[in-house]
């Protein structure tokens, strides 16, 4: 039974058309290469605009502390870890588990939650959490790394909503959870 709640959550990831977010090192050249070809934003500022939360793993937030710049400045940032040291970071927040981190959004008073990273998009999936997905899918087949879809307690229906064929073959498709 999904657990009631305040705020609507949103994924809006790119994938391998077999179902990769990251090469096993991290890597992601195979989806920002193919997406600069695309051309434009691919739909992302328009997304961005309606969050007012981003909620992302360790796995995740670690790589973002790598690029040029953060990439959430104005955003509230809370990171999924049970290893991460809390307080570290004035830029997040840091929880322990789903439970603890439902509780801190919904005090904040989180309307509007991205979702990000592969384990915890499934985290967020298993207990019934997500509202939308949104998933641009680039031509390549990567056969290993870090999977966006894995088990679930199970089946999640999905109502499609849109489908747009970028430039280089990019494919972006709109789905609503059935929750
Ligand atoms: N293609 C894209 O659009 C896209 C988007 C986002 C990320 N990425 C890439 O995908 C990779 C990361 O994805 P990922 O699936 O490996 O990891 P992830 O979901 O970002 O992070 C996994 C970590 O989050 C914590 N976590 C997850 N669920 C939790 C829970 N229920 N309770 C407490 N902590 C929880 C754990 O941290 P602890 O081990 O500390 O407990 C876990 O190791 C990176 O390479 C990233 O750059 C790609």
């Amino acid at each position: 039974m999904p657990r009631s709640r305040t705020f609507r959550c949103s994924v809006f990831i790119g994938t391998s058309l077999d179902g990769f977010i990251a090469r096993a090192d991290g890597d992601l050249e195979w989806l920002t290469s193919r997406g600069e070809a695309a051309g434009g934003d691919l739909g992302y500022n328009a997304f961005i605009e309606g969050i007012d939360t981003v909620v992302m793993g360790r796995g995740t937030y670690e790589p973002a502390l790598t690029y040029d710049s953060w990439p959430h400045d104005g955003l509230h940032v809370a990171v999924l870890s049970t290893t991460l040291e809390a307080g570290a970071d004035p830029r997040v927040t840091v929880h322990r588990d789903l439970g603890e981190l439902v509780t801190a959004l919904e005090e904040r008073g989180a309307k509007s939650v991205y979702v990000d990273g592969g384990q915890v998009i499934r985290t967020f999936l298993r207990a019934g959490m997500i509202d939308q997905i949104t998933i641009t899918t680039v031509p390549v087949l990567l056969g290993t790394g870090s999977p966006l879809f894995g088990p679930l307690g199970g089946d999640v229906p999905l109502a499609h909503r849109s489908t747009q064929v970028f430039g280089a073959g990019v494919v972006q498709s709109t789905y609503a959870v059935e929750n």
